[in-house]
C-alpha cells in the first residue's frame, strides 16, 4: 500500500505542484488549503507525512504543528517556510517537526526529504513491530536476530542444550555473544534449576585457578587456613561455564580433562575422590586447533571438550541482524536514561550496515549508547557514529572473509551493498549493478528484503 501524505499549504500553485510530484512518486496525496481544513482531514483519517505550511490564513503554523502532534504524538510533519529563519526551524523541530524545507525548494529537495522522512517512519515502526515481538518467545534467551546464520545458531544451541551432559565448546570472536549462547544451553537444558557458575581461566594466575576450581584442603598451602570448597563442587548439579579456556595452562589441562572424563577429582591437598554432576561449556576467541598443532593445548582435551561444538557468526555476516540489534539497545540505553526512544536515521543505518565490526555485538550495543548520549534526544544521525564507522564506507569491501563463501552469498552480500550505497533507490542500483530493474527486484524478492519491497504504484499515478 502506498504511503498517504496530507498537504496543508494556501498557495493554489504550490499546493497543485506538491500533489503532482507526490503522486508521481507513487503516494497517495490528499490536500488542505488552511489549518482548518487540514486538521479536520487529519483527525478524521490520519497521515503517514504531513507537509505544512507554516504560513497559513486562520492559524499560526506552528499552532497546527502542535495541534497535529496532540493528534498523534508520531505525528511525522515536515514545515515550509518561506522565512529562512533559524529560529523558525529551531522552534518547529522542537515542537516536534522532522524536517524543514525553505520555499521556494527544488522539488528534488522536496522528494528527498519526504523519503527520508518516510523511511524514519518505517523504521520507528520496525522498532514498534519489534518491541511487540519482544513480548513473545525470542529466538534465544533475549537474543535478537533473524538472519540465517543467527537462525542455525540457535538451532545448534537448542539441540545441544537438551543433550544432557554433553560438553559443548563455544568458538567465536570477541563480543560475539559466546557467554550468552553458553547461558542459554544452561537455561534450555534440563539443568536451568541447577547453578549455573562461570570461572575465567585468563584472570587468575595458576595456582589460584587450580584452587577455585578444584577447591583446596586446609593447609593446602600456606594461605590455605580453611577447607574450601572449589567451584566444580559449587557447579553439582548445574553447568561450569569455563570462558577463555585457551588461556588454561598446559599444568591444569590434564586434571579438567580427568575431571571431564570422570566427574570426579581431587581439591589441592586432599585425599578424598569427589564426585560431581556437571555440565561442562567452554568457549575462546583462539584458534584451539592450531595450538594444539603448535603443542600449546592438549589435543586430548581439545576432542573431549569440543564433542558439541558451536561456532559463532561474527556481525559482518549477519548483517541483516544490525538494525534490530542496534534499535533495541538504542531503546535499552534510552530506557535506562529516561529518554523517549530516539530514531535511528537511514543515513546512520547504512553506515552501520557497512562497518566490519571487529568488536561485534559488544562493539555496537557500546556505538549506540555512546550515539543516544551524543545525539541528545533527536535522530541518530551519521555524526553521532565513531568515525571509523563512518570511515569505513568509503573503502567498504562487501566481500570481507571471501575466502570461504560461495559466489551465490557474495552476490546477495554486493547487492545487498549497492542498494544501501543507494539508499534503496533501485534504478539507481540496477543501473551500478549492470543488471535491470526486474532481475534486482527478483533477487529481493527472493532475499526476502521486505524493506525493499516497493508499495504498488496506483493506476492513476503512473
Ligand atoms: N544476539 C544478541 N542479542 C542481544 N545482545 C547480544 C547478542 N549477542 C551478544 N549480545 C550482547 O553483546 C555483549 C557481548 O556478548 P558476550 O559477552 O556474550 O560476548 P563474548 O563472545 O563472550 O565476548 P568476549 O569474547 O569478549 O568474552 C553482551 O552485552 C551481550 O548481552
Ligand atoms: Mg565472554
Amino acid at each position: 500500500m502506498s504511503e498517504r501524505i496530507l498537504v496543508v499549504e494556501d498557495d493554489a500553485v504550490i499546493r497543485l505542484t506538491l500533489k503532482d510530484a507526490l503522486q508521481r512518486q507513487g503516494y497517495r496525496v490528499d490536500l488542505a488549503e488552511d489549518a482548518a481544513g487540514g486538521l479536520e482531514f487529519f483527525r478524521r483519517s490520519g497521515y503517514d507525512l504531513t507537509l505544512l505550511d507554516l504560513r497559513l490564513p486562520d492559524m499560526n503554523g506552528l499552532e497546527v504543528l502542535r495541534a497535529l502532534r496532540e493528534a498523534d504524538a508520531d505525528a511525522l510533519v515536515i514545515v515550509m517556510t518561506a522565512f529562512p529563519e533559524v529560529r523558525t526551524a529551531v522552534s518547529c523541530v522542537k515542537a516536534g517537526a522532522y524536517d524543514y524545507l525553505n520555499k521556494p525548494f527544488e522539488l528534488d529537495d522536496l522528494k528527498e526529504a519526504v523519503r527520508r522522512a518516510l523511511e524514519t517512519r518505517r523504521l520507528r515502526l520496525e522498532v514498534e513491530r519489534l518491541r511487540i515481538s519482544a513480548a513473545l518467545p525470542e529466538p534465544l534467551e533475549g537474543m535478537i536476530g533473524a538472519s540465517p546464520a543467527f537462525m542455525a545458531l540457535v538451532e545448534i544451541t537448542r539441540r545441544l542444550a537438551t543433550a544432557a551432559r554433553v560438553p559443548v565448546l563455544i568458538h567465536g570472536e570477541s563480543g560475539t555473544g559466546k557467554e550468552r549462547v553458553a547461558q542459554a544451553i544452561h537455561s534450555l537444558s534440563a539443568r536451568a534449576a541447577g547453578p549455573w557458575v562461570t570461572l575465567n581461566c585468563s584472570a587468575l594466575s595458576e595456582g589460584l585457578l587450580e584452587s577455585e576450581m578444584f577447591g583446596h584442603e586446609k593447609g593446602a598451602f600456606t594461605d590455605a587456613k580453611n577447607a574450601k570448597r572449589g567451584l566444580l563442587e559449587l557447579a553439582d548439579g548445574g553447568t561450569l561455564f569455563l570462558d577463555e579456556i585457551g588461556d588454561l595452562s598446559l599444568a591444569l589441562q590434564p586434571k579438567l580433562l580427568r575431571a571431564l572424563e570422570t566427574q570426579s577429582f581431587r581439591r589441592v591437598g586432599g585425599q578424598k575422590e569427589l564426585t560431581v554432576d556437571v555440565r561442562f561449556v567452554a568457549a575462546t576467541n583462539r584458534d584451539l586447533a592450531a595450538m594444539v598443532k603448535a603443542g600449546t593445548f592438549r589435543e586430548d582435551l581439545y576432542y573431549r571438550l569440543n564433542v558439541g561444538s558451536i561456532d559463532m557468526p561474527p556481525l559482518r555476516a549477519r548483517v541483516e541482524d544490525i538494525r534490530a540489534l542496534a534499535g533495541r539497545f538504542l531503546g535499552d540505553a534510552a530506557r535506562l536514561m529516561n529518554q523517549p526512544e530516539p530514531v535511528l536515521d537511514a543515513s546512520a543505518c547504512v553506515l552501520l550496515e557497512h562497518y566490519a565490526w571487529p568488536g561485534n555485538v559488544r562493539e555496537l550495543r557500546n556505538v549506540m549508547e555512546r550515539a543516544l548520549i551524543l545525539a541528545q534526544g533527536g535522530a541518530i544521525l551519521p555524526v553521532h557514529l565513531a568515525k571509523e564507522i563512518v570511515a569505513s564506507e568509503r573503502d567498504y569491501n562487501p566481500t570481507p572473509d571471501a575466502g570461504n563463501a560461495s559466489l551465490a552469498e557474495i552476490e546477495k552480500r554486493h547487492i545487498r551493498c549497492v542498494l544501501n550505497a543507494c539508499r534503496g533507490n533501485k534504478s539507481q542500483a540496477a543501473r551500478v549493478l549492470g543488471i535491470t530493474r526486474l532481475t534486482l527486484r527478483t533477487k529481493i524478492a527472493e532475499y526476502g528484503w521486505d524493506e525493499f519491497v516497493e508499495s504498488a504504484p496506483t493506476t492513476a499515478n503512473r
